[in-house]
């Protein structure tokens, strides 16, 4: 099936940890076009590991929603995508070819297929034939080392192997997240192919997305690091966009925020999940907050969800 990306979409990028159902959708609330899962383990997804096989659940308001693969062989990313495709049937399987993390990489995975170009091309090979008429994209990065910058190179060469639309974070893998993205890069990429190219890397506020379109021309922006506590974000580009500004969000809207994405979290998970992540994501909510310290302090200290409940009440009589 063809993919149909709608020009200058907000794209929610897949981030380890983050991106589960619950920041997703508050993401999608506020105007991410598309979400991805958190990149999922192609090898537990064909051992059939319970604690994988969830990760990928979504819910249809969700939609459209990419499922990220990793894995080190052709033979265990096909396997994968095809249990992808018969039981999740999401709206994209999206390979991940830019994960640095040595874990992962030593294995031949996430941007080490970067370092051959031959392998890495036979991977979105097999995936596209295996996900059938389920849209394959990529997500990748410039190369593995500054003397190996294929970014170009391979965005031609999967674009023939079916692939059908890429996400480029120009650092290279040894980079990891110093030094700047490279948008040049992405310019570079989308004058030589004719498949959407997402640009990625940096896009810190909503006046960054309006500059990588006009400097890099990108069919769409995906965003990770500035969601972070900022889910708004995507509101915000798309008010700038329509009015020529945005505002940041309130004191009220902030807590009221972190108050949902935690019922949502404890609809969801267990208690301790519940509790670690609402101490992550409040962590993010609470930066240029009055009084951020404290607040944050009383939060870190919290033993259970009742302290959390407690120190939530305390904090909405005081600040709204
Ligand atoms: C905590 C964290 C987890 C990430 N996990 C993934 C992942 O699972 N898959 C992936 O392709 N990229 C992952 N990334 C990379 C981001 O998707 C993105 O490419 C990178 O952060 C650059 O975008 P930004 O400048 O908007 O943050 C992760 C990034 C962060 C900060």
């Amino acid at each position: 099936m063809k993919l149909n990306i709608k020009k200058n979409s907000l794209y929610l990028a897949p981030m380890a940890g983050i991106t589960d159902t619950v920041f997703r959708t508050l993401c999608k609330k506020m105007g991410a076009n598309y979400v991805y899962t958190e990149f999922v383990s192609a090898n537990g997804i064909i051992r059939e590991n319970k604690k994988t096989l969830d990760m990928m659940d979504f819910t249809e308001f969700e939609r459209p929603i990419g499922i990220q693969i990793f894995g080190e062989t052709v033979e265990v990313l096909a396997k994968s995508a095809e249990i992808i495709r018969e039981r999740f049937s999401p709206d994209i399987i999206d390979i991940n070819f830019g994960c640095p993390v040595p874990k992962v990489t030593t294995k031949g995975a996430g941007s080490a297929a970067m370092k051959n170009l031959d392998i890495m091309i036979k991977m979105a090979e097999s995936v596209v034939k295996a996900a059938k008429d389920t849209p394959v994209t990529v997500k990748m990065r410039a190369g593995w080392c500054n003397d190996q910058i294929i970014s170009t190179e391979a965005g031609k060469l999967l674009e023939q192997a079916g692939i059908q639309a890429i996400t480029l974070h120009p650092r290279t893998s040894k980079q990891r997240f110093t030094g700047t993205a490279n948008w040049d890069l992405i310019k570079d990429l989308k004058e030589n192919v004719s498949i959407p190219v997402i640009g990625n890397g940096d896009v810190i506020n909503p006046d960054k997305y309006v500059q990588m379109i006009k400097d890099t021309k990108c069919d769409g922006v995906m965003i990770a690091r500035a969601a972070l506590g900022n889910p708004w974000i995507f509101k915000q580009i798309k008010d700038l966009i329509e009015t020529g500004s945005y505002s940041e969000a309130t004191v009220s809207e902030k807590v009221y925020l972190c108050e949902k994405h935690y019922h949502l979290l404890r609809e969801e998970k267990n208690e301790t999940l519940c509790l670690n992540l609402t101490k992550k994501h409040y962590s993010w909510y609470l930066k240029n907050f009055p009084n951020a310290a404290f607040w944050r302090t009383k939060f870190m200290q919290s033993e259970n969800l009742y302290d959390i409940e407690s120190v939530l009440k305390s904090m909405k009589r005081e600040l709204i």
